[in-house]
C-alpha cells in the first residue's frame, strides 16, 4: 500500500446517555463516518487518502470532530452535508474548511 498524501481520522468515540463530556456517538459521527467512505469510494480516493475510525480526540463537547494530517487540522460540528466540502477544499484542494475549524485554544 502506498503511503497516503493525507489521513483523516473520524472519531466514533460513545459515552452513555448524559455523561457530562458527551461524545461523538452522541453527536451524530456515524452519518459522517458513512459520509466519508461513500465519497471516498464514488471519488475513488482510497489510494492517496487514508480514513481510520478512532476514539476520543479531546473536543468532545464540539464533535463530530475530524482531524486531518499531515497538517494537524481539527474540524468540529462536521455535519454529513460538510463531508464533501472537506473533500474537495481540504483533502484534494489542500485548503483547509475555516468555518469547520476549531479555535486554536481548543486544538
Ligand atoms: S468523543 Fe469525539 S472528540 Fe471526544
Amino acid at each position: 500500500m502506498p503511503k497516503p498524501e493525507k489521513h483523516i481520522f473520524v472519531c466514533t468515540q460513545n459515552r452513555g446517555p448524559g455523561h457530562p463530556r458527551g461524545s461523538c456517538n452522541q453527536s451524530g459521527c456515524a452519518s459522517v463516518l458513512d459520509e466519508f467512505m461513500f465519497e471516498f469510494q464514488k471519488r475513488d480516493l482510497g489510494g492517496k487518502i487514508q480514513v481510520t475510525v478512532t476514539g476520543c480526540l479531546g473536543p468532545c463537547g464540539s464533535g463530530p470532530s475530524v482531524l486531518v494530517y499531515p497538517e494537524g487540522v481539527m474540524y468540529g460540528r462536521v455535519g454529513k452535508e460538510d463531508v464533501a466540502e472537506i473533500i474537495e477544499q481540504h483533502l484534494i484542494g489542500d485548503t483547509p474548511v475555516a468555518r469547520l475549524r476549531l479555535p486554536a485554544d481548543m486544538w
